[in-house]
């Protein structure tokens, strides 16, 4: 999913890179098939206050407020409605508005004080709530809020944001985030398209795809595009990598196994392609790796 930041209090890079797995995970939970993209804003409470004053007549500041641009018949979601996304598609960006999000700060440091918990899971928390309604849920009814309730939790545990916190990201959305990265692909020379998505040991996700270059040998590979936007954004530790492809198992090459091995040497290696589904440690991936160890 594209998300359109607007920020205007200072936030760390892990509050936004979380809240992108969970928007990933929302549209992948739901169902829906076609990208789509929501402008999120992060402000403090007088500029929610605000809005929540103008347009919708509430004259208090609150956690998070959503204003959905799709107009959903009854009890259809964003999974079932493609012709109501549709209408929705802006050329620009080759997606479908969903709405629009603003996400109190204040209320993310302090709901996540009070709950004993993360600003990040907090973050996803609402942000997760949000969506929901972006994709026509809501909770005014008691049957509503049941399906809203547990569409918030099925797309939670997937990301292993759990309201106890003892879930875990499961293979399967590793995998299948993996596949969505690979759509992304830009691989005109080779057609090979290739997608990564890289788990962190603090639940976050990083997705990356295949890059090529008109000068061939500048081409960077999904795990090297995964792995580097991790480190860059302040991840250390890792727990397992998920690469997708269509034509052939895509097991990591060379140079991304040397990459992956200086940050993570014990990796899970899952790999998907057409044809199937396969897993193997890096440790049997570069036997006899060498590494950070051997050049101190
Ligand atoms: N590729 C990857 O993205 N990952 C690998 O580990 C193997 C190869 C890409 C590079 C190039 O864009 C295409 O696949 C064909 O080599």
């Amino acid at each position: 999913m594209i998300l359109l930041w607007q920020i205007d209090t200072e936030v760390a890079p892990s509050w936004l890179s979380l809240m992108q797995t969970a928007a990933d995970c929302a549209l992948l939970t739901e169902g829906v098939k076609r990208e789509c993209a929501v402008s999120i804003r992060l402000c403090d409470d007088d500029a929610i206050h605000e809005i929540n004053r103008e347009y919708r007549d509430v004259d208090r500041a609150t956690d998070v407020l959503s204003f959905p641009t799709v107009n959903y018949p009854a009890g259809v979601t964003a999974g079932q409605a493609d012709k109501y996304l549709r209408r929705e598609l802006d050329d620009e960006l080759n997606a479908c508005m969903l709405g629009d999000l603003i996400l109190s700060v204040p209320h993310v440091l302090a709901q996540a004080e009070e709950y004993g918990h993360s600003p990040e899971r907090e973050c996803a928390y609402l942000l997760v709530h949000g969506l929901c309604h972006l994709m026509g849920y809501d909770h005014i009814e008691e049957d509503d809020k049941r399906r809203m309730r547990a569409m918030e939790e099925k797309i939670l545990a997937a990301i292993g944001q759990t309201r106890d916190g003892e879930g875990a990201v499961t293979d399967e959305t590793l995998l299948a985030l993996a596949r969505e990265a690979m759509k992304r692909s830009y691989s005109p020379y080779s057609n090979y398209p290739v997608g990564a998505a890289l788990l962190c040991a603090d639940g976050r996700i990083f997705q990356g795809c295949n890059i090529e270059n008109a000068s061939f040998g500048l081409t960077n590979c999904a795990e090297r595009t995964a792995m580097f936007k991790a480190i860059s954004e302040g991840a250390t530790e890792f727990t397992a990598i998920a690469i997708a492809s269509r034509q052939s198992a895509p097991w990591p090459c060379g140079a991304c196994r040397q990459v992956l091995n200086e940050f993570a040497p014990g990796i899970r290696v899952l790999v998907t392609w057409d044809g199937g589904q396969d897993e193997m440690s890096l440790n049997e991936l570069l036997p006899h790796g060498f590494g950070p160890k051997d050049v101190q």
